[in-house]
């Protein structure tokens, strides 16, 4: 990892640092605390920023302020991100081709494309010149990538901001978003399997962990969702989308008052209603995508009941009694899952969406409980961890109790009761 961890730097590395950790708090600590609900269109429009006079800066003014202020030429790393022109983007993409085209989200078009200079395959989003994400958010993904390092997150190789152009360069991920391998599948496409999953939860969550218990200052991602986890060749999970993170509450403070941004669906409720947002933010939403890998659910579906229509609203009165839970899983898994490791997974994500934000469960605690699932083996061919051994859950052999993280033993009960 390392923007800031080495200790036998010199003290020039500790005033970088610390540098480093102002400038990021600025941009990426906002000014607004307006509170307003959280919309059904995901992201609220980005507001303007006003200079200490009051007057409405020009985003383009406030982009050049914004992206020098990063120094990004110094990156602690020495790994930068580079700045590319819109040209040498243009032909990355053979003019932004529809061949090449990967997606479309709520800020513009991502295309594949072929980075001659650096002979590498790259996945460029075009922001809409016209849409949602604003200087300010485009600024802070730029930020938070650059100063991140960790397998679990996203690589920003670049950007591009030129005249009203803004584009953001990533490395290619080649299995897409965890999205496109739980909803709605193409005929023929393979659902993922149940260790797949287990292991696509647990490296979110370890990016999820670096975000907040080991950058510095600490991120609040505010974006967890399944579109934003992108797969590797072997699945291995990257968040993605850093435009809304924000620098966690510093000192005795609880909480970061900001205006609600995010995912409907994925909100946190009490952030929802009271626009404080906290870490505990995140592990709503972290909870709210491990429900969809178990149960292959969407966190909103409007084809179903009204009363269905969200995935916890669902699910809450399910966890009541562990006797729904195997009703709970994805049917595609066609029976293939170990029980045990099902009630355990049910157990995280029942812990992690709860209403009270002080009840769910710190990330670390999260990714000891779900690198344990991850790591245990499940052979869908042998009869002894067959879904069919109903009972299962109930045996545990000693040395499997005691390697078992403590979240696990506390969901058990928890849930149980
Ligand atoms: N680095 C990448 N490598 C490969 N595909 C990508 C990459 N980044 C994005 N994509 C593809 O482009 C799609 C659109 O991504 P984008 O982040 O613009 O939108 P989204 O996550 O679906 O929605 P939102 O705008 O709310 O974040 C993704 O679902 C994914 O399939
Ligand atoms: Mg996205």
């Amino acid at each position: 990892m390392g923007c800031f961890g080495s200790s036998k730097k010199s003290s020039k590395r500790s005033d970088k640092n610390r540098k480093d950790t102002a400038k990021i708090r600025k941009t990426l600590g906002g000014t607004s605390d307006q509170t307003q609900p959280c919309s059904d269109s995901t992201k609220v429009s980005p507001y303007r920023d006003v200079d200490k006079e009051g007057v409405v800066v020009k985003e383009e003014d406030q982009l050049a302020l914004d992206v020098k202020g990063l120094n990004l030429d110094d990156q602690p790393t020495g790994k930068k991100a580079q700045t590319f022109t819109f040209e040498e983007l243009k032909v990355a993409t053979g003019n932004f081709r529809s061949d090449c085209f990967l997606g479309e989200g709520g800020f513009g078009k991502v295309f594949k494309g072929t980075l001659e200079k650096l002979d590498q395959v790259v996945a460029i989003k075009q922001l809409d010149r016209n849409g949602a994400q604003g200087i300010r958010e485009f600024a802070v993904e730029v930020l938070t990538l650059s100063l991140a390092d960790h397998p679990n997150l996203v690589k920003l190789i670049g950007f591009c901001a030129e005249g009203d152009q803004r584009l953001l360069v990533y490395e290619y991920m080649p299995q897409g978003s965890l999205e496109d391998h739980l909803h709605d599948l193409p005929y023929g496409k393979k659902p993922l399997d149940w260790s797949t999953r287990m292991k696509i939860a647990a490296g979110a969550a370890r990016g999820l962990e670096y975000l907040h218990d080991r950058m510095k200052p600490p991120v609040i991602y505010r974006d967890l969702k399944c579109s934003n986890i992108l797969l590797g060749e072997d699945y291995q999970p990257k968040l993605s989308d850093f435009g809304l993170a924000k620098v966690g509450p510093s000192g005795d403070n609880t909480h970061v008052s900001t205006r609600v941004m995010g995912t409907y669906g994925y909100c946190a409720p009490d952030y929802a209603m009271t626009g404080q947002l906290t870490f505990k933010s995140d592990i709503y939403s972290f909870g709210v995508v491990l429900l969809e890998l178990i149960t292959g659910r969407k966190a909103i579906d409007s084809t179903k009941e009204r009363k269905d229509q969200n995935l916890v609203g669902w699910a809450r009165p399910l966890f009541k009694d562990r006797r729904n839970f195997p009703k709970m899983v994805d049917p595609l898994l066609q029976g293939q899952y170990p029980v045990r490791g099902l009630y355990q997974a049910l157990a995280i994500a029942a812990m992690c969406v709860q209403e009270q934000p002080n009840m769910r469960p710190v990330v670390s605690d999260v990714v000891l409980a779900l690198n344990f699932l991850a790591s245990s083996k499940y052979d869908p061919n042998s009869p002894s961890s067959s879904s069919r051994r109903r009972n299962a859950s109930l045996h545990r052999d000693r040395d499997d109790e005691e390697k078992r993280p403590d979240l696990l033993k506390e969901t058990e009960s928890e849930v149980s009761s």
